[in-house]
C-alpha cells in the first residue's frame, strides 16, 4: 500500500496466536496494512479468518492468556506526541502505559461486532453514552455530558434524540442500536474508527443507511476507518482499499476498484463469483468449494491450497507464497504470479 504522511496506523507482520489445550490457534499469521487519514480500509474474509482478533489487537484487547501477540508491530503515528517523532509502538507498551491508555481512550473508537452485548441492558442508552463521554472528557459536568449525548445521538441520525436517550437498549431497533454504538465510539472524537461487521444483523435498507452514516461522519471528521465485513459487496460500497483475509493472512490487497474489476488471487475471484449481480444477465453463482481448514491444523503451504482450483505447482502445498506487488498498488500471495514456477 502506498505509504505517506497520512498514515495514522501501521501494522507490520503481525502474528497473534491462542495457546489452547487443543493446540495453537494461529488466528492472525503475519498481516500488514496501513490506515490513512480520511480513508477507509475494508477487511473482508470468511468467519474465523482473524478479522476481529486483528481489530482487537489494535486496542490491546486480546485476552491473555490464551492469546498473545507473538510477532510484529502495531505502530500509531501521532504528530501531537513528541516521543520518537510521534511514533508509538502499541504492542510494546504495557497495559498500564500512559500513552496506550491515551491512544485507546482518546484516539481510537470501536464498534464491536455484537451491538446488543456492547450495551448493558440495565441502563438507558443515554446513560451509557454519557458515561463514555465523561470518561473521555473529565472537564465536563453531568449536564454538559447530557447535552453532548443528545448532540451525538442526533448526529448519528436518531430521531427525537432528546426523548430516546431515556430508552433501554431493547427498546431500540437493531439499526438504531447500531447508530447508538457508533455514537459511543465517536464520544472520544477518534482519529481512527474500527467498525467490526457494523451492518451484519441489519436488513439491506438499514445497512445502506449505516454505511452512508459512516461515510458522512468520515467526510466531516476526516477519520481513518477500518471496516470489517465478511461481505465484499458491502465493503466495496465504501472502502478505498480492500484487504482480503484467509486463515490469518492477507491474500490480496489493493484499491477497491482493482479488487472488484481485476481480482488476482483465486480466493478473491471465488468470492466475487459468489456475489449475485444486480445488472446484466443472470449468471449461475459459483460458491467456493470445500471448507476453511481448522486453524489449529493449518496447511503447510498456501492456506487456500486445499480449496484452490488453480494450483500451479507442488509448491502451493509446501510453501506459503510471499506477498508481492504484482501490479502497481496491487498485492497478492499466489504462486501463479511467482517467477519460481514460470
Ligand atoms: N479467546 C480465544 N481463544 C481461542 N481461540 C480464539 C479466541 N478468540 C478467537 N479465537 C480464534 O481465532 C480465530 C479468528 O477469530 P476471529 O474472531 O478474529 O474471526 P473473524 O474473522 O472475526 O470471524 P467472524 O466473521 O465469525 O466474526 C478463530 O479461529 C477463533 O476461533
Ligand atoms: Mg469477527
Amino acid at each position: 500500500m502506498s505509504k505517506n504522511s497520512d498514515v495514522v496506523l501501521e501494522v507490520n507482520n503481525l502474528k497473534i496466536h491462542f495457546f489452547t489445550d487443543e493446540g495453537t490457534v494461529k488466528a492472525v499469521n503475519g498481516i500488514d496494512f496501513y490506515l490513512e487519514k480520511g480513508k477507509t480500509l475494508g477487511i473482508i474474509g470468511e468467519s474465523g479468518c482473524g478479522k476481529s482478533v486483528s481489530a482487537h489487537s489494535i486496542l490491546r484487547l486480546i485476552p491473555s492468556p490464551p492469546g498473545k501477540i507473538v510477532n510484529g508491530e502495531i505502530i500509531y503515528h501521532d504528530s501531537s506526541l513528541n516521543k520518537d517523532n510521534g511514533v508509538v509502538h502499541i504492542e510494546q507498551l504495557n497495559k498500564k502505559g500512559k500513552e496506550i491508555r491515551n491512544i485507546r481512550t482518546n484516539k481510537i473508537g470501536i464498534v464491536f461486532q455484537e451491538p446488543m452485548s456492547s450495551f448493558c441492558p440495565h441502563y438507558t442508552i443515554g446513560h451509557q453514552v454519557a458515561e463514555a463521554i465523561l470518561i473521555h472528557n473529565d472537564e465536563l459536568n453531568k449536564e454538559q455530558a447530557h447535552e453532548k449525548t443528545v448532540e451525538l445521538l442526533k448526529q448519528v441520525g436518531i430521531p427525537k434524540a432528546a426523548d430516546r436517550i431515556n430508552d433501554y437498549p431493547h427498546q431500540f431497533s437493531g439499526g438504531m442500536r447500531q447508530r447508538a454504538m457508533i455514537a459511543m465510539a465517536l464520544s472520544c472524537d477518534p482519529e481512527i474508527l474500527i467498525a467490526d461487521e457494523p451492518t451484519t444483523s441489519l436488513d439491506v435498507t438499514v445497512e445502506a443507511q449505516i454505511l452512508e452514516l459512516l461515510e458522512d461522519i468520515q467526510a466531516e471528521r476526516g477519520m481513518a476507518i477500518m471496516l470489517i465485513s465478511h461481505n465484499l459487496a458491502v465493503v466495496s460500497e465504501v472502502a478505498d482499499w480492500v484487504a482480503v483475509m484467509y486463515l490469518g493472512k492477507v491474500m490480496e490487497k489493493a484499491p477497491v476498484g482493482k479488487i472488484i474489476n481485476n481480482p488476482l488471487h483465486p480466493y478473491t475471484k471465488g468470492l466475487i463469483s459468489s456475489i449475485p449481480k444486480l445488472e446484466g444477465e443472470l449468471e449461475e453463482l459459483q460458491p467456493i468449494k470445500g471448507i476453511v481448514p481448522n486453524p489449529i491444523d493449518m496447511p503447510l503451504g498456501c492456506p487456500f491450497a486445499p480449496r484452490c482450483e488453480r494450483k500451479v505447482s507442488d509448491l502451493c502445498d509446501k510453501e506459503v507464497p510471499a506477498e508481492i506487488e504484482i501490479k502497481p498498488q496491487h498485492y497478492a500471495r499466489c504462486f501463479i504470479y511467482s517467477e519460481e514456477v514460470e
